[in-house]
């Protein structure tokens, strides 16, 4: 009875261990926030679990999630999604039922989950998405990209950016009933990064005629260069993207060489020879004032050259679209970016909305005091967050008012 009780007492006090997080006192639902941290931190414990033990990388694991969530192509009463491809990459289509008079909006979406994770399938993304569809009364194609480790960069870019140039060709569009000048590029987190990136590259493609209306970037990752930003130190171990994990991401899009993810872990793996690309992320001179309280910016400190030949993906403005020079910004159309307060990716939301405007690239930048990364998944039961409601209605405001 004794040992019994001990058990008990034991294993309570670990659950309850293994539970607490520190959550930010001007979170609303802290308890349904410590849940969901807790849950996301264990299935990343027993991924580390089934790596250190080779059963499967650590991704592969983490996939396991997406599995769960998956659901079939569902049509309904608003709605017509099916899953099919573009340009031989796989997408899921939702098409409107309701009449119009003309031509509907569309927006290209890439779901974030780090280059590795993720699917359009996901029952929260297909929630996402299918609001987006019904809403606006626009097409939404939802990109399956191919993921990490299995492809590494560029492939995720280079599927994403063929979906959207086919998407773009005049006589798709009107296959679809898509007014050409009312087509935008969105996604969260990884898929913000993707949308990003395509943006900008449409720009100087000149087989592509159909210019974009918008781009949405929502909490966006724009840059691997400095992983010690004040939000990359002030949120390190903030639900759901610790900065071990986003290090992670970031290493497992260029390679699984475990010696690209301890460089990034330590922020030292620019070369010297890449050192002029720092302006391009210089929260010194990006950030505003209250963001940079209490931090002190120091002289990056750089890594070896081999590292950078060897994969040189993290210095490329397709997968980083900060490093991109202010003269090749100006053409970007109409931006909306989300920024979360408690975010290690914060900062380059942040600061991409102040490269974009010191462009002259309309923005209009949400930055949600009381967020944490990734709280917009969070708007279906079980896990459903006032928060996440609120910054959907935001972000598809905004799309109707300017798409
Ligand atoms: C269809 O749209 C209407 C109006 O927006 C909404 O009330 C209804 O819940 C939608 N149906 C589904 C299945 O989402
Ligand atoms: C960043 O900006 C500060 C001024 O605010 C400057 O002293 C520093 O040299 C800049 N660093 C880089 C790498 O551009």
């Amino acid at each position: 009875m004794g040992a019994k009780l001990l058990c008990l007492l034991l294993t309570s006090v670990l659950l309850a261990y293994y539970l607490y997080t520190p959550i930010p006192e001007d979170f609303e639902e802290p308890w349904k926030v410590m849940l969901i941290t807790a849950s996301f931190r264990a299935v990343g414990h027993l991924a580390e679990v089934a790596d250190r033990l080779g059963l499967m990388h650590y991704m592969e694991a983490l996939m396991l999630i997406t599995a769960a969530e998956y659901i079939a192509p569902t049509s309904d009463e608003n709605v017509t999604v099916s899953d099919t491809e573009f340009s031989g990459v796989a997408v899921r289509l939702y098409l409107p039922r309701r009449a119009t008079d003309g031509l509907r909006r569309a927006v290209v979406y890439f779901h974030g989950g780090g280059w590795c994770v993720g699917q359009a399938g996901m029952k929260s993304y297909d929630h996402l998405t299918r609001w987006t569809s019904n809403k606006l009364n626009a097409v939404v194609v939802s990109v399956n990209y191919r993921l990490a480790p299995k492809y590494h960069f560029p492939v995720q870019f280079e599927d994403v950016y063929s979906v959207t140039k086919f998407f773009l060709q005049s006589s798709v569009l009107s296959q679809y009933g898509v007014d050409p000048d009312r087509v935008c590029v969105a996604g969260d987190s990884a898929g913000g990064n993707l949308a990003a990136a395509v943006a900008q590259q449409l720009l100087e493609d000149t087989e592509v005629k159909t210019k974009l209306k918008a781009q949405a970037l929502l909490y966006p990752a724009l840059q691997a260069l400095d992983l010690n930003l004040p939000s990359y130190q002030k949120n390190e171990n903030k639900p759901i993207l610790p900065r071990s994990l986003m290090v992670k991401f970031w290493s497992e899009y260029f390679t699984s060489d475990p010696s690209l993810r301890e460089a990034m872990a330590s922020n030292r793996h620019v070369p010297v020879e890449s050192s002029h690309l720092f302006q391009f992320v210089n929260w010194s001179t990006l950030l505003p004032e209250e963001l940079k309280k209490g931090h002190v910016y120091a002289h990056p400190a750089y890594g070896s050259p081999e590292l950078a030949q060897k994969y040189p993906g993290f210095l490329d403005a397709r997968a980083a679209p900060l490093l991109t020079s202010d003269a090749r910004l100006r053409g970007l159309p109409l931006t909306y970016i989300l920024t979360c307060e408690h975010d290690v990716l914060r900062d380059d939301g942040v600061m991409y909305a102040e490269r974009l405007r010191a462009a002259g690239v309309p923005v209009a930048h949400d930055h949600a005091k009381d967020a944490f990364h990734g709280a917009m998944m969070f708007v279906s039961s079980p896990a459903e967050l006032a928060v996440g409601h609120r910054l959907l209605n935001g972000y598809i405001k905004w799309l109707d008012e300017n798409l």
